[in-house]
């Protein structure tokens, strides 16, 4: 592809036809001015060789490198392969992924779409100089170089020998702040993307550089989660936790549904406290929980029980035990569930709940508010992006708690009051207007605020900044 120099067999020509027909200075003049223009075309096949086209218009393009855990199927994955679906089509620059953070699932891998995996194989493809190249780790601080654990480092070379032109931190958290440790990565960066403005203050507050915080929000897929294309998904109901398994029992009731990993985190505790007591076989309730083992025995209905006979440590279970025979419906899915159904799952709820005590946005929420249904979850951290009293329900915060277990030991997160969630619980059942006119609200703003083109704007304008800044 390179242009080749044509000087040679035209000086040959002019000297040779010299020597024959002129006399001495005039051919002195003509070689010498036959050598300068070899010259010349020797100096500018020099530079075409240094300067191809193709080359140039590589050098051009910068990168982007979007360092993420790709293959395994968790929060910050889906979150990356929403961003790389909207992003990979755009022209200011080239787009490179890696595998990077988490453990690989291949179970994850082989359900993705081959369209998918063919994107994955192309942008994996994707060759990059790492001087021109931005990267984007997108995990948390302890997988960024030098990673604390083992994982596919990032940026791959560390931070100089080669120097990328420009490194990003894409993290969030659940709590009210950062261990030191990451807050010292995130201070190793260029910047630091976040969420929402709860994460910025968060991390502010905990010692982030505040001139490296930017807030990139996340996208909901609101072309899939989109409730005129999807019929409802026949709910499974011959396993209740509670009352006869009868194939008709959960048929006409208005259904709850929750999605959330079985881990104290996501206040399951706290929703059953609320449901149980606010509601009985009498209501046409039931309640839907779709969960996963995370940290805990695969025996859900066991523990449900436990918290209901006051097995448990917490000691406010009341009058619960006494009721036993007249305990509203509630179903457990601990199947997978494809992500192609999920729409007709939320298309069968009536109203989303998720007491929550911290996220770091919220991924089924958005994905039922995007499905237009009523949402009631925590007011703090991750949802209090996209949540109002407009489009939801948002559950105030009783107090602040110390965590007690796990990686945020010792760090505080909410306590939603379970009395204001039994009043909201009831409140959605029985004023159908509000509800309709809620839900109708939540898809509005998911699709005016968080679809994947308006996100994918936000990334471009602030890429195009920093290429900006970098060619000053
Ligand atoms: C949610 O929290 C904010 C403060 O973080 C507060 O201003 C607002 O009133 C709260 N809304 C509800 C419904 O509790």
């Amino acid at each position: 592809m390179r242009r080749r120099g044509r000087g040679s067999p035209e000086t040959s020509n002019i000297s040779s036809r010299a020597v024959q027909k002129k006399p001495f200075t005039v051919l002195f003049c003509r070689i010498f001015a036959a050598m300068f223009v070899f010259a010349l075309i020797s100096i500018s096949f020099l530079f075409s060789i240094i300067f191809t086209p193709t080359e140039k218009s590589q050098t051009r393009t910068p990168c982007v490198l979007w360092m993420a855990p790709f293959l395994s199927g968790g929060g910050y994955s889906s979150e990356a392969w929403s961003y790389i679906t909207s992003l990979h089509d755009e022209k200011s620059f080239r787009m490179k992924i890696e595998h990077h953070g988490d453990m690989q699932n291949f179970d994850f891998w082989n359900g993705l779409s081959s369209e998918t995996k063919n994107l994955a194989f192309n942008l994996h493809s994707t060759e990059c100089k790492m001087s021109e190249t931005i990267v984007i780790c997108h995990s948390e601080p302890g997988a960024w170089w030098p990673p604390l654990f083992e994982t596919n480092p990032c940026p791959p070379t560390g931070y100089k020998d080669p120097a990328p032109l420009y490194v990003i931190g894409r993290t969030m958290f659940e709590t009210d702040r950062l261990n030191s440790e990451h807050v010292r990565r995130c201070n190793w960066m260029d910047s630091v993307w976040v969420p929402t403005d709860f994460h910025i203050s968060t991390f502010v507050k905990s010692g982030v550089d505040p001139s490296k915080l930017v807030k990139i929000i996340q996208p909901v897929d609101v072309e899939l989660f989109n409730p005129d294309k999807h019929m409802p998904l026949p709910l499974p109901c011959e396993n209740p936790v509670f009352g006869d398994p009868s194939p008709d029992s959960c048929k006409g009731k208005f259904v709850f549904l929750s999605i959330f990993k079985w881990e104290k985190r996501k206040g399951w505790d706290l929703l059953l406290k609320a449901y149980l007591r606010e509601f009985s076989d009498e209501d046409n309730v039931v309640l839907y929980l779709l969960t996963n083992p995370y940290h805990s025995d695969r025996d859900f209905t066991a523990q449900i029980q436990q918290l209901v006979a006051g097995d448990s440590k917490d000691s406010d279970l009341g009058n619960l035990e006494d009721n036993v025979r007249r305990y509203p419906a509630i179903e457990i899915i601990d199947t997978h569930i494809p992500e192609t159904d999920l729409p007709g799952l939320y298309k069968s709820a009536d109203a989303f709940v998720l007491p929550t005590r911290g996220e770091g946005w919220g991924r089924p929420i958005v994905e039922a508010m995007s499905m237009s249904l009523p949402v009631i979850a925590t007011n703090w951290s991750g949802p209090t992006e996209y949540l109002t009293e407009e489009n939801g329900y948002p559950l105030p915060v009783e107090r602040m708690v110390e965590v007690e277990e796990g990686a945020f030991k010792g760090h505080m997160w909410a306590e939603p009051s379970v009395e204001d969630l039994r009043i909201l619980l009831r409140r959605v059942v029985s004023d159908p207007m509000e509800r309709k006119r809620k839900g109708m609200k939540a898809r509005e703003d998911m699709m005016r605020r968080f679809s994947p083109e308006v996100v994918a704007d936000v990334i471009i304008n602030e890429i195009s900044k920093i290429l900006e800044s970098k060619r000053n």
